[in-house]
């Protein structure tokens, strides 16, 4: 692979390369448009759908007026931390309506016009926290086309400008976005909705020494103008608007197999293409189990460490977040979830954020099926027991009997981003994961691949899917739909006693090892060789809550936790620092939580320091210092936590 040949290279040649893959990737046109052609989303009809299937986070009103396509001519403004320019929407409106209604949040909007230019009225509402301005404009009889002109906030959630200090390379600045659940509408005046699909393509000007690359194919080769670098793309496949997604930056670029590559700064992209050997392969296995990958490319950016996430399932560009550049590929399950999206997520879409677990729940299930074909039953079966232990702690710490531990969630009045919980995710697989082991796996795998067609770029409620399941996969045998309990799995809270619990013959050897460091045997007696990651992460998580600083020692002596270059054990072992107020510790603690953004990491962190004394004091001066480099959807949780 072409990683093994690759040496750095001075920056007009990395750009080279750059420029090279977007004319090998434009000949991937042909990629995408062999896939089957999208069933058409039906014409507004006039008529308000019930209240239940509406989505509450949006102002729009698509039975009266809908935008299918985005096309955007935006400026990155680096030194005002701006997006400007317009965005010109296609719209569709039933006879009968007057004016169609737009998602906007902090966005100054300049103009309206038609596609001829005509001005058209337009006002902005009040705003709403969470949910921003609507838009409203009039729409003429016989209207089609929206231009917009608008520029977004230096305080838009959606992006995030970094100072080149903030960046690995330090000398250029950076800009990325992340639009789940509704930051979209922060930095593009459109319909926010996941149920309201859209094609786009976008030109975009950016200073001429950088590059841009989109959750889209690229359009040709960047042009140079007087204004700074062009680049266009297209979207050719109807997506919920959450996955519009940018990213400006010194990013280079490496190919992994005939239909994958990787995207990162310079000096990350050659250990980022070392960690993500795989990935082709992954494609190949998730293809075998759920049919095509009908997005043409499949591209990772490995983002600066500031991403508040691990990953985010953007089409054909997944972003990823750089604390799992571990070295030995034991992170790459991450790779495997986004991936896994391209079918649950991007193909088949939650509707409202209210079937957030459509989405998670699906993908977490396929992400193990990943794991399992390329490495092994064992492995599936640490990350499936991982899972477990984080889902049964959190419905623990929910209550059993709550609202929280529901699979579809009310989400009302609330910011669907505080609403991400594991549920979704664990609850959700282990959910797909009954019904595997109750009708058998062939079976399920080819109900499974069936509703990915028949869903194909479409978006869904959760009744849907329930009626999909009971037509193609139940067909009213009633001893096994009482069997599933599917009405208890996603409409009543905590785990139903069918649930599968997941059995790992290594995670049971690390168990007696943590059992014996607990009863005293030193840690340099235990039984540790070749331990993987999921080990270590299993084995501390089975210590006992407490132990004495000689004891911390004593392991961090022997193991070296305190510096573990893997994000996910040093994690753990700064849980168990905090908790035992382990000093040596600490400075390794101040340097994680100052140096990464990942909102996984930094809630419960930050949360242990508060349940202690000593520790309010030191996550508040710590917060103080590092809240200025975290994107705002870490900003806003950590927020709340730290006070
Ligand atoms: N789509 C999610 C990230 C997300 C969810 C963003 C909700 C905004 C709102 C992504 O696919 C994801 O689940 N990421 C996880 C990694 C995964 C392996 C569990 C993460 O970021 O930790
Ligand atoms: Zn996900």
């Amino acid at each position: 692979m072409s990683f093994h040949l690759s040496i750095p290279m001075p920056r007009a040649l990395a750009w080279l390369t750059v420029a090279s893959v977007l004319a090998a990737c434009s000949g991937q046109g042909a990629v995408s448009s062999a896939s089957p052609t999208p069933a058409p989303a039906s014409m507004p009809s006039g008529e308000a759908p019930p209240m239940s299937e509406r989505d509450i986070h949006t102002y729009a009103r698509p039975w009266e007026a809908r935008v299918t396509d985005v096309a955007l001519d935006l400026t990155a403004d680096f030194a005002a931390k701006r997006v400007r320019g317009t965005a010109t929407l296609a719209v569709e409106a039933a006879p009968s309506a007057r004016e169609i209604v737009l998602d906007t949040r902090d966005l100054t909007v300049q103009r309206v016009t038609d596609g001829s230019g005509r001005a058209l009225r337009f006002s902005l509402g009040s705003a709403d926290a969470i949910l921003g301005a609507p838009l409203t404009v009039e729409l003429p009889q016989g209207t089609t086309t929206l231009v917009v002109q608008y520029e977004s906030s230096p305080n838009a959630a959606a992006l995030q400008w970094l100072d080149p200090s903030q960046t690995a390379g330090k000398t250029h600045p950076y800009l990325f976005s992340q639009g789940q659940a509704i930051l979209t509408r922060t930095w593009i005046p459109t319909q926010d909705s996941p149920g309201i699909r859209q094609t786009y393509s976008a030109r975009i000007t950016v200073p001429k020494e950088l590059v841009a690359v989109m959750s889209a194919e690229h359009v040709g080769e960047p042009r140079e103008t007087a204004a700074g670098r062009v680049y266009e793309f297209r979207m050719t496949h109807p997506i919920p608007p959450y996955l519009i997604a940018i990213a400006v930056g010194d990013i280079a670029f490496r190919s992994l197999g005939p239909r994958t590559g990787v995207y990162a700064e310079p000096v990350v992209v050659d250990s980022a293409a070392r960690e993500f050997v795989d990935v082709e392969k992954m494609i190949d296995a998730a293809e075998a189990l759920y049919g095509p990958y009908r997005w043409g490319r499949y591209d990772i950016l490995v983002l600066p460490p500031s991403f508040p996430f691990g990953g985010m399932e953007n089409p054909r560009l997944t972003f990823a977040t750089p604390t799992i550049l571990a070295g030995d590929r034991s992170l790459v399950s991450l790779v495997a979830h986004e991936l896994a999206h391209s079918w649950s997520g991007n193909l088949v879409t939650n509707a409202t954020w209210s079937d957030f677990w459509l989405n998670e729940g699906f993908t977490s299930y396929i992400e193990l099926r990943i794991m399992e074909q390329l490495y092994g039953k064992e492995r599936a079966a640490m990350l499936a027991s991982l899972a477990h232990r984080g889902l049964v702690d959190e419905i623990a710490s929910f209550g059993s009997d709550t609202a929280q531990t529901v699979l579809h969630i009310n989400v009302a009045g609330r910011n669907p981003d505080d609403a991400v919980t594991t549920i979704a995710y664990d609850k959700g697989a282990s959910f797909l994961r009954m019904i595997e082991n109750t009708v058998g796996r062939e079976r399920f795998d080819a109900y499974l691949r069936g509703y990915f067609d028949r869903h194909a770029f479409q978006s869904i409620t959760t009744a849907e899917f329930l009626r999909d399941l009971r037509e193609h996969l139940i067909k009213s045998d009633t001893a096994l739909e009482q069997r599933l309990r599917i009405d208890e799995w996603v409409y009543g809270p905590g785990l139903p006693s069918n649930v599968v619990v997941p059995v790992s013959d290594a995670f049971g050897r690390v168990e007696q090892q943590a059992q014996r460091f607990a009863s005293g045997t030193p840690a340099s007696s235990l039984a540790t060789a070749n331990w993987t990651t999921q080990e270590w992460q299993h084995f501390l998580g089975s210590l006992p809550e407490q132990l004495s600083t000689e004891r911390m020692a004593d392991l961090d002596r022997t193991f070296g936790l305190t510096r573990s270059g893997n994000s996910e054990v040093l994690f753990a072992w700064l849980r168990m620092a905090i908790r035992n107020h382990y000093e040596p510790a600490m400075p390794a603690l101040e340097r994680f939580l100052t140096t990464q953004g990942r909102r996984k990491f930094l809630k419960p962190l930050y949360e242990d320091l508060m349940k202690t004394d000593w520790g309010k004091a030191e996550a508040r001066r710590i917060y103080a210092e590092a809240r200025p480099l975290y994107h705002a959807v870490s900003r806003n949780t950590i927020d709340e936590i730290v006070r």
